[in-house]
């Protein structure tokens, strides 16, 4: 309430949070976590949480009019309708030149992301965390976040055979064809839950298309994984549709302003609480948001000016294939991606092999790659609009599209096959005005030190994506979550 004190307090409940509130809680510390989402935990009209993402209804975006789907088209016809204005999961949230998609609500990404938890592959990783110990993240840390996260594989013999994989297989066919690496990833969605679904025992989730907007079954999102072992040590607590809003010194701790939030976005009430440590857990836009707002406004001045820098998108762009029509890819598709064409070493894209499910066939391959985009933006706080800006350019992503074609022009000349035009709008054949995976805006070693504190301030952490220079060459939550572990265990043995 109103004017408590806290001795932790974390602004989010995503990977670097719920990293964070666990190990606190175990070592004895009491922490409060403050969610501007909802708690996801109450089903809607049709009985179920999580709505299906072939039916956005009003609980799939965050307060918005209408629906922004990442393929906004299907033979050119758009495909967004109006929902109603509602603290929803997804946000599409809309800078200058890039959407960035984002989960909200306790959880915070893995509610809504495809779960794919990949490891980089060692000779990479100097890339991903220039100042961090390889050594020790392939040894302890990497190996602690697979375990708690729930990470698992599909059965090869099973994925095989599948209706439901028919698409990943396609997608294996013609990236050998043109002789490029093919990988099966491991997934946080629950494997032995997915045969069941497949073999008609139980309740269809990944394999009806929930995902984009939450999965009622399956999927092992935090709020299954570290939030509910955080939530038993008895020391955590969660205030939802609860809004940070300013961070500022106060005495020998600091003073946290909070707005709550109705459900149709406007503000209920706001309150002002005391913390001796603050955790900016707000994921990579959330947290780059407050830094850069708090150190403008005098907030918070003695950040470095390293905050709200090395911002990138992962290099995310994504693109279908059209197929023949003797080569489909299946009606039914599971939502959980289990696949990638490894070309990293050769031309800096690694594609997943990513599912439309949408229940018909569509005789689509559709992927979305991770590249290594060189490009990074900068956050920075516009007074006159009372907001921050990120001046990332549409056009910065044309290495990510060069990066792409080095696989797929090469797959199109071999099948005989051309781009999907119709999925981004009438004639467009790459979706690169959006990205899954923001990482970065206050780098690690830069605007903390090489654990996480804040440089100007004791007490102030940063634990989330934005610790990361903007790339983690395959998708990011794995490597958030062993960087988390990585430097709580620090904090832990050192600053409390
Ligand atoms: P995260 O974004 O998870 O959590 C931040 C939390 O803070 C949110 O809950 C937010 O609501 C809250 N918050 C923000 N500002 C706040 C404020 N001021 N006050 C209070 N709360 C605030 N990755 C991957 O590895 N494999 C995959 O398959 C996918 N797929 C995928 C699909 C889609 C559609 C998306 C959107 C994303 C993915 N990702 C992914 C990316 C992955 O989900 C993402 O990298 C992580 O969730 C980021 O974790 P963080 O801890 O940085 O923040």
């Amino acid at each position: 309430g109103d004017g408590a004190h806290v001795p932790v307090l974390v602004i989010g409940t995503g990977y670097g949070g719920s990293v964070a509130a666990l190990r606190l809680a175990q070592a004895g510390v009491d922490v409060h976590m403050v969610e501007m989402g909802m708690a996801w935990d109450t089903p809607g009209p049709d009985g179920k949480i999580f709505v299906n993402t072939k039916s956005p209804d009003f609980r799939a975006y965050w307060l918005r009019t209408r629906t922004k789907q990442p393929i906004s088209n299907f033979l050119g016809f758009p495909i967004d309708k109006d929902v109603p204005r509602y603290t929803g999961i997804l946000d599409a949230e809309e800078f200058g030149g890039i959407i960035v998609y984002q989960g909200r609500g306790v959880g915070g990404g893995s509610l809504v992301n495809g779960g794919m938890a990949v490891t980089p592959k060692r000779e990479n990783f100097g890339g991903v965390l220039p100042s961090v110990n390889p050594d020790e993240m392939y040894s302890t840390y990497y190996p602690r976040a697979n375990a708690e996260l729930g990470v698992n594989n599909v059965d090869p013999a099973w994925w095989e055979t599948v209706d439901c994989y028919q698409y990943a297989r396609v997608g294996r066919k013609h990236a050998q064809r043109s002789n490029f690496a093919f990988t099966l990833v491991p997934n946080v969605y629950d494997m032995n839950y997915m045969k069941q679904e497949a073999a008609g025992t139980a309740t269809k989730s990944a394999v009806d298309g929930e995902i984009l907007y939450g999965n009622n079954y399956g999927k092992k999102s935090l709020q299954k994984t570290y939030l509910a072992k955080a939530r038993a040590t008895g020391r955590v607590q969660i205030s939802t549709l609860h809004r940070v809003t300013s961070v500022s010194p106060s005495g020998s701790s600091y003073r946290v302003v909070i707005e709550q939030l109705n459900t149709d976005g406007s503000i209920a009430a706001t309150k002002a609480v005391t913390a001796d440590r603050v955790f900016f857990s707000a994921g990579s836009v959330g947290t780059s948001k407050l830094l850069t707002k708090l150190k403008a406004t005098g907030a918070l001045p003695n950040l470095n000016g390293e905050v709200g820098k090395g911002w990138g998108d992962n290099g995310n762009v994504m693109v279908g294939r059209a197929n023949h029509l003797w080569d489909p890819t299946g009606a039914v598709q599971t939502s959980i991606p289990t696949a990638g064409i490894d070309n990293w070493a050769a031309g800096g894209a690694f594609a997943e092999v990513a599912p439309i499910p949408t229940g018909i066939e569509t005789w689509a391959s559709f992927y979305l790659s991770i590249t290594k985009n060189p490009n990074r933006a900068q956050f920075t706080w516009n007074a006159s609009a009372n907001k921050v800006d990120l001046n990332w350019q549409t056009a910065w992503k044309q290495p990510s599209i060069d990066m792409a074609k080095s696989i797929f022009d090469k797959i199109n000349a071999k099948e005989g096959t051309i781009y999907r035009t119709d999925l981004f709008g009438v004639y467009k054949i790459w979706g690169d005005h959006l990205t899954y995976h923001p990482l970065g805006g206050a780098v690690l070693n830069k605007a903390t030190d090489n654990y996480g504190r804040l440089a100007g301030y004791s007490g102030l952490y940063v634990m989330d994506g934005s610790l990361i220079p903007g790339n983690t060459s395959v998708n990011p939550f794995v490597t958030i979550t062993a960087l988390a572990e990585r430097n709580i265990e620090r904090i832990i043995a050192t600053d409390l």
